[in-house]
């Protein structure tokens, strides 16, 4: 039931935690990350470690995660990008299979939408690999849709991928009122 989801932002000592789900959502989907499995394997604990200690404090950079039973089930990163309008960004989606379609996604999205919306993000951007159907369709129904830019995929440059873009909801920005 998707009662027994919860999500949370991640912790400072939660390092080995985002690795462990990082890996297991390259290893699952790899055709939805720009990243490989090889890069985040051969990267260092240390590196982890960090990312975690700097997304639990961080005005400008998050990870949530999301919990089956309190178990680690699922992720969601969210940061403002350097660009002078600093765009506000959602990446890394990934929810285990075993716990799909109970809203997981859904649960995740928002939660990073409202943490975003909180630090003063006017709208939400995505970019979605076109390969990955299913996850576009995600999306749609949460509202986001095109914005009619299209890149290169970093890790396969003959793919393409599109980002998508919703805007902030009232009821995910409590600080609007
Ligand atoms: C995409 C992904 C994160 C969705 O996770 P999830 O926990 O299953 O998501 P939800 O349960 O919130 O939504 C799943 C389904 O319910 C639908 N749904 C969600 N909210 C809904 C709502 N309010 N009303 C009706 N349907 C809804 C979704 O459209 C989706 O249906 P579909 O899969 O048939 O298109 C998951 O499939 C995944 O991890 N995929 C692999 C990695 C990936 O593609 N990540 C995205 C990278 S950009």
């Amino acid at each position: 039931m998707s009662s027994s989801l919860t999500v949370r932002r991640i912790a400072a000592d939660q390092g080995e935690t985002y690795r462990e789900l990082r890996t297991a959502s390259l290893r699952e989907a790899p055709y939805a990350f720009g990243e490989t499995l090889d890069e985040v394997l051969s990267a260092d604990a240390a590196t982890f470690a960090e990312t975690a200690a700097l997304h639990a404090v961080s005005a400008v950079s998050t990870t949530f995660i999301l919990y089956t039973e309190g178990h680690p089930a699922g992720l969601i990163c969210a940061f403002f990008d350097e660009t002078p309008q600093h765009h506000a960004f959602v990446c890394e989606l990934w929810v285990a299979p075993a716990v799909r379609h109970l809203r997981g996604g859904e649960m995740l999205v928002n939660s990073a939408s409202a943490w975003l919306a909180e630090q003063g993000a006017p709208e939400v951007y995505a970019w979605l690999a076109d390969a990955n159907r299913n996850a576009m369709r995600f999306y749609e129904r949460l509202g986001f849709g095109p914005t009619g830019e299209h890149a290169p995929i970093s890790r396969a440059p003959q793919q393409t991928q599109t980002l998508l873009v919703r805007r902030v909801r009232r009821e995910n920005a409590a600080f609007q009122g």
